[in-house]
This record gives C-alpha cells, structure tokens and sequence, in this order.
C-alpha cells in the first residue's frame, strides 16, 4: 500500500538521490529549475509516496509568479518534479502522487494558477493540464513550448515573465 508524506519527513539526500535516479544527474540544468531559482518547495504540498517504508516516489511544488507585461502579478504554483523510482513506474504511483498535490492545493486555495514543464499526453490526458494559454510566456531557459502547461481559472494569457516568487504566501 502506498502513503504519502510530507516531503519533510524524509532524508533530503534520499529524495535527491531518487531524483537523480529518475530524472538523471544532470537535471539541474532544466529550464524548469531555473524558472523557481531561490525559493523552497511549498511543504504542505510536497510528498514522499511509502511503500512498506521505502521511498517510492516524490512530489514538490514551488512558489512562482507571472510578472505579466501589463502590470498583472500572478501568483502561481509551479507543479513538479514528479518522479517514480524506475523500477516502479507505470504502476500509478505518479498520478496518484500527482492528484494527491492537486487535491491539497484545492484544499488550501491555492489551485487557482498552476504550471509545469511536462508531457502534454500525461498531464493532459490525467489532470487536464494544456499549453492554449502559455503560448506568450517568457521563462529563463529553453522549453519546447507544447510542453510549457497550465491549469486553474486565474492562469494568465498575455505575455510575460515567470519567476521565483520570493515572498511568502499569505
Ligand atoms: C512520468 C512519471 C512521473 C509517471 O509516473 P508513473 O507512476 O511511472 O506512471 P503512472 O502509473 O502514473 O501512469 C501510467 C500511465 O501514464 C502513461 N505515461 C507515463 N509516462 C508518460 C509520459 N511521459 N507521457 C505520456 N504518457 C505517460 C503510461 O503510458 C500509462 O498509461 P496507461 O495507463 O494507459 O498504460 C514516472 O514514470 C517518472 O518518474 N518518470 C521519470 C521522470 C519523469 O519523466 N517525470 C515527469 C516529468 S514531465
């Protein structure tokens, strides 16, 4: 049976060390990195998934915000990484993972504006996440733009720029 944990509770170097399993050791240079640089993941919405005590899974998110070239300032979550160690992937420990933060931003408020670099065929297909109103976004690094995601009824159209959101959440 699966649990999830706040990320907290687990040794960081165990979450690191999954990450790198999952996601390779070079991760740290995705786009996805640079655009929360300097912040903390948000602990209320980030997990560990147990399994009989070993760590299967991971789940973060991250406090950003879009600095919209009108003037608009948006508040955002940005949703991930989301990683399964290998060997048990493709058993629904990801999604559940994923519905599990999802669920708990609902709870908090705070699923109004969510974003993530992923693949349209499982954030899409699973959690509704689309990339119609990304298309003018401005983020510090390369992304192949159908992969740049959003969800939530206050997710901004226009151009701008997203960026760590260096202030806390009220
Ligand atoms: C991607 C990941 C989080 C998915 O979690 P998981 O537990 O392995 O997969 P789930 O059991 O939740 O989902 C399985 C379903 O999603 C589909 N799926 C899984 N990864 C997918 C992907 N990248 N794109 C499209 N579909 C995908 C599977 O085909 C399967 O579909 P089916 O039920 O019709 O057979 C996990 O495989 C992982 O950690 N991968 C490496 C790191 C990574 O790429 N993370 C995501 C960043 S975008």
């Amino acid at each position: 049976m699966i649990e999830f944990v706040p990320i907290a509770d687990i040794a960081p170097d165990l979450v690191e060390q999954l990450l790198d399993r999952a996601f390779g050791a070079d991760r740290h240079l995705r786009t996805a990195y640079q655009i929360r640089a300097g912040v903390a993941a948000i602990p209320e919405l980030s997990f560990a998934a147990m399994e009989s005590g070993a760590l299967v899974g991971t789940i973060q998110c991250w406090p950003i915000r879009f600095e919209g070239d009108d003037g608009n300032d948006v508040p955002m979550i940005q949703l991930g990484p989301v990683a399964v160690e290998p060997a048990r992937q493709q058993g629904g420990i990801g999604r559940a993972l994923t519905a599990h933060a999802l669920d708990s931003a609902e709870a908090a408020g705070l699923a109004e504006a969510i974003t993530l670099i992923g693949d349209p065929e499982y954030y899409g297909r699973f959690f509704g996440f689309d990339a119609s109103r990304t298309a003018q976004w401005r983020i510090p690094g390369p992304v192949e733009r159908h992969r740049l995601l959003a969800r939530g009824r206050a997710v901004p159209e226009g151009a701008g720029l997203l960026g760590p959101r260096i202030t806390v959440l009220a």
